[in-house]
This record gives structure tokens, C-alpha cells and sequence, in this order.
């Protein structure tokens, strides 16, 4: 469904240029969710930017279902309609009610009609946001906002959602409970995700994919694939769950190792 060919990407900061991306390969099956951790500036960011055609790669090709795009070709509307963004700071409208901030992409995208509306509805549910939806967002807690931002950039049905630290900001257990939330959303949608984190464990419980990244220059040391079952997805404190943070760890223990030899 996603796919990073080759890509880099440099930067120019104050007449200089540096290499924040380097021959960054990355895929993401259709349904799949894959999850990227990396340590602060390693350019997570800059890959969904990259994947949503906000920023140009310096080189490489990006391709999304069948389409490629890359700094000579951009993306088509509708390839970038096909997808959904979560930030790690929701960015609700504060004069609008919630319901009407997560009904916002479809007024946008002029997907009019009682099944859509109806489809937020559902997805307010799912979000456990029903008591909510008629308050402003000043009035929501950190945890209620995240999940309000979550449903917004689903609404209109995306294929692909990409997300940026969307839990960034929670604590552990609440954060927990998102991501088990999600899992049961993202089984029903069958969306292809891209989940950008720093934390191991968010990785290690959502993706089926984890792609480890490194700083100087940014790049992808590695790809690993997680099997977990549901039960053991499910109790995090489970025996194959530390083996893969157990393991992650050590990659990135290792890289850093490196950088100081
Ligand atoms: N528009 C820009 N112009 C110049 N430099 C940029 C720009 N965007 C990002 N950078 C630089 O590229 C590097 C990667 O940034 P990016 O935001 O992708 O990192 P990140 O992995 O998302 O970090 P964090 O975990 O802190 O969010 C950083 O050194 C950043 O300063
Ligand atoms: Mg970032």
C-alpha cells in the first residue's frame, strides 16, 4: 500500500546543508500496521510529511497504492484524500463542539449525506466520546482530545492513516488504553497505518511491523517483524512482549554503542 523507495531528504539551515533522511526503504502492506521508532530528530516527522506529499523528498520515489510521486511529481488529490493524520497535538477547533470538529473533513471534502454524519457518530462511540460530543474541546481532558483527533482523520473513510506521536503526550495507562482502543478500530477498518512513536512499548503492542531508525544521518537500522498473539498483545507484561522490547532495545543500544567508538 506504501511504499519509500530510496528516499532522502536534505535540509538547509542557516546556508547549510545536512542530511536528515538517508536511502530510507520502507513498506507497508495493505492492512498492515507499521509502527517507526527512533530517538527525537531522526526524521519521523519528515517521513509522513514525505508519504503525504506536504514536503518533497530530495530523492526517491514514494508510492502509494499503485502511485508514485517524488520531487518532480506530485501527488494526485485524490491519492492524498485517501489518507487520514493524527498529530501528537489534536488541534481541535476551540468554537467548535467536538462532534462538529470531527465531522470537519467530511464538510471539507463535501462528503455530504446521513450515512457519513451517521459514521461519525459511530466513531464517536467507538471512541467512548458520546457524553462529549456537544462540548467544546476546552472542556475535554489531554486523553479525550487525543481520541477526538484520532476519529477526526478517520471520518471520511481513509485507506491510510498516518500518525505522529498521537498518544505522545499521555500517560502510561491512558495511553494504554488508547492503543487497545485503536487495535479494535484500525481490526474493523482494515486501514494501512503508519504509527510514529518513541516509545518501544506502544511499538511492540501495535505494530506488526516495527522499522528502528537511527540519528547521523536518519535512517532505518532495522525492520522487525512482531508476532504476538491476541492474549499476549493484550497483557503487556506477557513473556514474548519483553522479548521484543527486550530486543528493540538492544538494537538501538547497539547503534548508540557504535556512535561512541
Ligand atoms: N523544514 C525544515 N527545515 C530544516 N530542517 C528541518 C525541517 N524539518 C525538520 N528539520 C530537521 O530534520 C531533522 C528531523 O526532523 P523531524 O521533525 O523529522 O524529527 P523527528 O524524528 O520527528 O523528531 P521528534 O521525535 O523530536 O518529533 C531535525 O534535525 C530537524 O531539525
Ligand atoms: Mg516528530
Amino acid at each position: 500500500m506504501i511504499e519509500l523507495d530510496k528516499i532522502s531528504k536534505r535540509f538547509r539551515a542557516r546556508r547549510e546543508e545536512f542530511l536528515a533522511l538517508s536511502d530510507i526503504r520502507l513498506r507497508v502492506d495493505d492492512g498492515e500496521l507499521a509502527c517507526v521508532v527512533g530517538p527525537s530528530g531522526c526524521g519521523k516527522s519528515t517521513i509522513i510529511r514525505i508519504i503525504s506529499d506536504i514536503i518533497k523528498p530530495t530523492s526517491g520515489r514514494v508510492k502509494v497504492d499503485g502511485i508514485t510521486f517524488d520531487n518532480s511529481a506530485p501527488a494526485p488529490r485524490e491519492t492524498i484524500r485517501r489518507m487520514g493524520f493524527v498529530f501528537q497535538i489534536p488541534n481541535l477547533y476551540p468554537w467548535l463542539t467536538v462532534r462538529e470538529n470531527i465531522r470537519l473533513p467530511l464538510v471539507v471534502l463535501g462528503l455530504k449525506g446521513r450515512s457519513w454524519l451517521d459514521y461519525a457518530d459511530y466513531l464517536i462511540g467507538r471512541a467512548d466520546l458520546s457524553d462529549q460530543a456537544d462540548l467544546r474541546p476546552q472542556s475535554l481532558s489531554q486523553g479525550m482530545s487525543q481520541r477526538a483527533g484520532v476519529v477526526r482523520a478517520m471520518v471520511h473513510k481513509p485507506d491510510i492513516l498516518l500518525m505522529d506521536e498521537p498518544f505522545g503526550a499521555l500517560d502510561e495507562g491512558t495511553r494504554e488504553r488508547m492503543n487497545l482502543l485503536f487495535l479494535d478500530i484500525w481490526r474493523e477498518t482494515g486501514m494501512s497505518v503508519v504509527f510514529i512513536t518513541h516509545n518501544i512499548e506502544e511499538a511492540v503492542l501495535l505494530g506488526q511491523r516495527v522499522y528502528v531508525m537511527a540519528t547521523g544521518p536518519g535512517r532505518i537500522v532495522e525492520s522487525v517483524r512482531v508476532e504476538l498473539g491476541e492474549r499476549e498483545a493484550r497483557t503487556v507484561e506477557g513473556h514474548l512482549f519483553a522479548e521484543y522490547v527486550s530486543r528493540l532495545n538492544g538494537i538501538i543500544g547497539n547503534v548508540e554503542l557504535e556512535k561512541t567508538v
